[in-house]
């Protein structure tokens, strides 16, 4: 597989961090250019606190700019009840590495600009960076090979009845981004419920004398305190579905489809509106809609990958 260059943005948030050791762990598979973070699960001061925690835990030296505190027009409202207080279930990372830019718009653009092949972005937060990137720097639009967006649903939320939290927390945002004629792939709920580890498998990470694994299970182990894991057996991580989806399309199916987000107030807020339609053939320049993905593949496939990671950080 040709190396992809990709730029990961993000809210760290537990399962943004265990998005990113996925990635970390496939770099064969990426040339990571940055990390941009977005106000979502917590503030933008504790998310990129996060990042850069994470890269002083593993001593790493991927670059990262700090982006837009708030959303284009809603009040912000910080995931705590799912995330933790400090964003990553309470877990304590060092902090011995610090932020290589606080304008994530302007690296955004410089990056891409500055790369010869195209750059694949990776939005696994509030759309709020991408929808500013594209408004005010619009000729970076042709450099970008690919969104591989979490995000959305086409059928039901979590934040709402109707909505995901990354849509719903910036609508207007996501609207800019869903409307934009880019290349979209979308990894919403819809499959996203499906792509996490079980309670047991949590248990074994946690059990875990790897770095990676043990703070992986110690941070997940978080959402099983919270009341918004099915039945307390099987937790979701929807941010790695977005990375998985680059290293092993393969475990998925998808159709083309209108994707309209509804910028209403009330309960519709953040609805993504997909035409699910079968009988309606939407061409390929409408967003790529994941509608199914092979379960225990991706489980699998993401633990192998963690604890590939611990023979590296040691
Ligand atoms: C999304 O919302 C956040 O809480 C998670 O990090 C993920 O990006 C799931 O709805
Ligand atoms: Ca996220």
């Amino acid at each position: 597989m040709k190396k992809r260059n990709i730029i990961i943005d993000c809210d760290p948030g537990i399962d943004d961090i265990v998005a990113l050791c996925f990635a970390f762990a496939n770099e064969e598979n990426f040339n990571i250019l940055g990390i941009t973070t977005v106000a979502g699960n917590q503030t933008i001061e504790k998310v990129t606190d996060n990042a850069t925690g994470l890269m002083s835990f593993l001593n790493k030296d991927i670059k990262i700019a700090k982006g837009v505190s708030r959303p284009l027009v809603r009040e912000k409202k910080p995931a705590s009840g799912v995330h933790g207080e400090n964003g990553v279930g309470d877990y304590q990372f060092p902090h011995t590495k610090e932020i290589y830019s606080d304008n994530a718009i302007t690296f955004l653009r410089d990056t891409i600009m500055a790369s010869e092949e195209k750059v694949t972005l990776v939005p696994v937060g509030p759309l709020t960076n991408l929808a500013l990137l594209i408004k005010t720097f619009p000729e970076v639009m042709e450099k970008i090979e690919l969104l591989s967006i979490m995000g959305g649903s086409t059928d039901g939320g979590n934040v709402t009845p109707s909505a995901e939290f990354n849509v719903w927390a910036d609508p207007e945002a996501a609207r800019i981004v869903f409307d934009s004629k880019l290349s979209i792939v979308m990894s919403g709920l819809n499959v996203t419920h499906s792509t996490g580890l079980y309670r047991e498998d949590v248990d074994h990470l946690l059990k875990s004398s790897g770095k990676i694994t043990k703070m992986c299970g110690e941070i997940l182990n978080f959402y099983f305190k919270g009341d918004h894991v099915k039945e307390g057996t099987f937790t979701p991580i929807h941010d790695a579905c977005a990375i998985m989806y680059l290293v092993h399309p393969e475990l998925y199916k998808f159709r083309h489809m209108d994707v309209v987000v509804d910028c209403s107030e009330g309960m519709n807020r953040g609805n993504t509106v997909a035409d699910v339609r079968d009988w309606i053939n939407y061409d390929e320049t409408y967003p790529k809609v994941l509608v199914d993905v092979e379960m225990e593949k991706f489980r699998e496939i993401l633990l192998e990958n963690l604890y590939k990671l611990d023979e590296v950080y040691k």
